[in-house]
């Protein structure tokens, strides 16, 4: 750049408004939107989430009202998690290959109802099934084994395929599942069924709601270190995406949001494949407490937060703000 001011006045373009629509590089829209839903046992059950404000748990029919609400807001795609009875939890997670368990019936119903108008993301972990709260089976100091919670996963997956979901997204953190379970799709001739690896998802302490919303955080002892990466790492961020890559993943997600922007840049420079970002319950819960505190104007903060997800590289987002943001975007 060779012009220096007065010549150049980098304020000449932001003076008035079809100006800063003509030179604004990034664009949200519905379509970037994954919305998270929890789903419950009952019929015309709503049940708030005191620490998520705002969000619900559903009962299947109250989730084929939201997948419909999706519809019409141009929102491409849920992400389910299920809110498994207290009785149904075990030590092995035995219920997550239950093909009636109620994330199965979450996914037909919906199915039924919107056909192939949505898509159905699912998630891959034994953490909503088990009674200790962890993602995969543990050994008796606690440890979660790899190898043996891998084929769990790969029974999970092929459950929720079986059931009608369309993008599977296993959250685990297992080392060489993503290989497992792509192979498993393939040889059940899910060939169309696709693969977003939460591939860096970190050890956070931004999950604190949503392990209310799934009922896991009464349950979980101690913490998942052992798995979820390190906040402080950002190389191995870059393995932990080469690695799934290598093994099959359509996509890859970092996780969480808006402190991680840095892994979304680098992921997006180094691979050039679709990257999605999880804004995680606990930012959610920020966003929601700083409004009820009267700091920020939500709209505000949820359009900026989305653009700047969309800014860092992101294809799309996964955020409980997901039908309120399309509301706004709508006009
Ligand atoms: C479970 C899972 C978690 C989230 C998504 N899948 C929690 C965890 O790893 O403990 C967190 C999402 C959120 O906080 O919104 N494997």
């Amino acid at each position: 750049m060779t012009a220096r001011f007065p010549d150049l006045r980098l304020r000449r373009t932001r003076s008035t408004g079809w100006s800063r629509a003509l030179y604004r590089e990034t664009v949200v829209t519905p379509a970037d939107l994954i919305w998270p839903l929890f789903v419950t046992e009952g019929q015309g059950v709503e049940e708030p989430i005191g620490s998520l404000p705002g969000v619900s748990r559903w009962s299947v029919d109250g989730m084929v009202a939201r997948a419909k609400e999706a519809v019409a807001l141009g929102i491409p795609c849920l992400a389910l998690f299920p809110n498994t009875q207290a009785e149904r939890r075990s030590e092995d997670g035995a219920e997550a290959l239950n093909p009636d368990n109620l994330m199965c019936r979450a996914i037909r119903a919906i199915r039924d109802a919107c056909g192939d108008d949505i898509g159905i993301l699912t998630d891959v972990a034994l953490d909503p099934y088990t009674s200790h709260g962890q993602d995969g089976l543990i050994d008796q100091a606690g440890y979660v084994l790899n190898d043996a919670t891998v084929e769990v996963l790969v029974g999970q997956a092929l459950n929720q395929a079986a059931a009608g979901a369309d993008v599977i997204a296993p959250s685990d953190m297992m080392d060489g599942r993503i290989a497992a379970i792509r192979a498993a799709l393939e040889a059940a001739g899910h060939v169309n069924v696709q693969i977003m690896s939460y591939a860096a998802k970190y050890a956070s302490a931004f999950y604190g709601p949503f392990r209310d919303a799934v009922g896991s955080s009464g349950l979980l002892k101690g913490n998942k270190k052992t798995y979820q990466m390190d906040p402080a790492n950002a190389e191995e961020a870059l393995r932990e995406v080469a690695m799934d890559l290598a093994e099959g993943a359509d996509s890859v997600m970092v996780k969480p949001g808006l402190p991680y922007l840095d892994i979304v840049r680098s992921v997006k420079q180094r691979f050039e494949v679709p990257v999605f970002a999880y804004q995680v319950s606990g930012e959610y819960a920020m966003i929601e407490a700083a409004v009820a505190a009267g700091a920020a104007d939500r709209d505000a903060l949820v359009l900026e937060t989305l653009t700047a997800f969309k800014r860092a590289g992101c294809s799309g987002v996964l955020t409980y703000h997901a039908a309120h943001a399309a509301r706004l975007l709508h006009g």
